[in-house]
């Protein structure tokens, strides 16, 4: 097999990977009542291991960061335990795992934690919440600064809960407007205190817990996803750019295992991210290892291996229709086309 996507790939000293296509993060909502994953769960992904790297679904790590039903946490006893099923099952058809860290912020929503959600600020986000009947977002209470180090710490505790659960990294979950994007934004982060005011200040949420995460686990276990075109839960705010190229280049001194793309749709270019696409922007302000993703077709992902402009490539729904997406594409085999309706199964 010559294709580029089918070369080994040397993360760091420690993690190697059969290939170049990654897994992406699929929250599938078939966690138990407490949030724990099941034998049915870890089947799933085994199908999947011979992905280079699977990511898993965005996993909760508090109760007051869900914002959608049945998604897994990993801070209980009983969570980790679930996990363990997955990452050994994973393992043993030679797959590699890593855990998304997750918390929704502001959209989080009080139907799952009988509680109102937190944000940097005191922004409410417009719109409904998904699969509930209607439900509108809520006000969000700000954080204090005491309560902010504490989701860091929650951050850590849950990247060793992984650790102990079996995964081989974390990836903290940057993109897709949840929290830690809410903190880097002017829209959503109206802080005056260490974690707001300025571009510096806004990445200081993300870049503690990058630094208390890699501490705890290991740089070379810890990545980020990371959306610089903000294109859900927020809006783009003219300046943005310079506190993702303020975090870009904060992350180029920290040895961590990669930064991650997180859209539906690398297709389009931005005026306000140098004129370009989201990933030509964090290839070319981040020097470290790269995971593109949005939209990819397989002749695609093999294009941007091939000149670079990425290390690897991460596909989501096509791996939702194709459990076998890696034999398929080795033998030339035909995907099959992606349909929502898939996602009432967990085949
Ligand atoms: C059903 C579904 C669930 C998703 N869940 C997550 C998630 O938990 N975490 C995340 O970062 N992105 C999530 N995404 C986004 C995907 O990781 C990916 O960025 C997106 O599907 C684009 O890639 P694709 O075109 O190859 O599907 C989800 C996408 C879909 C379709």
């Amino acid at each position: 097999m010559t294709s580029p996507l089918f070369q080994t790939v040397k993360l760091n000293d420690t993690i190697n990977l059969n290939n170049a296509i990654v897994m992406a993060p699929l929250t599938r909502c078939f966690a138990d009542k407490d949030l724990v994953p099941t034998q049915q769960i870890a089947d799933y992904y085994a199908r999947r291991a011979d992905a280079g790297l699977i990511i898993s679904e965005a996993t909760i790590i508090d109760p007051l960061g869900q914002g959608y039903p049945n998604t897994p946490g990993i801070f209980t006893r009983k969570q980790v335990e679930g996990w363990k099923l997955v990452t050994q099952a994973v393992h043993a058809n030679g797959g590699k795992i890593f855990c998304q860290l997750w918390h929704c912020g502001r959209v989080a929503h009080s139907v799952y934690t009988e509680q109102q959600p937190v944000g940097a600020s005191a922004v409410a986000w417009h719109g409904h919440v998904p699969r509930t009947e209607g439900l509108e977002y809520e006000m969000p209470r700000s954080l204090s600064t005491k309560e902010v180090k504490k989701i860091i710490k929650k951050y850590v505790k849950a990247a060793k809960n992984a650790i102990q659960a079996g995964f081989d990294g974390v990836e903290i979950h940057g993109a897709n407007g949840y929290l830690v994007d809410q903190f880097l934004r002017q829209q959503t982060n109206l802080r005056d205190d260490k974690f707001g005011g300025s571009s510096k200040k806004r990445c200081k949420f993300a870049l503690e817990i990058v630094d208390e995460v890699s501490a705890a686990i290991g740089a070379d276990k810890t990545a980020i996803r990371l959306s610089p075109q903000a294109y859900v839960h927020l809006e783009y705010s003219k300046g943005d750019e310079k506190t993702y190229k303020k975090l870009l280049k904060k992350l180029n001194k920290r040895q961590i295992c990669y930064v991650h793309l997180g859209t539906f749709s690398d297709h389009y270019t931005f005026d306000y991210l140098d004129g370009g696409k989201a990933s030509e922007f964090i290839r070319k302000h981040y020097k470290g290892n790269f995971i593109t993703c949005g939209n990819y077709s397989i002749d695609m992902a093999e294009e941007a291996i091939k000149n670079k402009k990425a290390d690897l490539v991460a596909i989501g729904r096509a791996f939702i229709a194709n459990p076998d997406l890696i034999q398929r594409v080795k033998s030339g085999q035909k995907l099959e086309e992606y349909d929502m309706k898939m996602l009432s199964q967990l085949d």
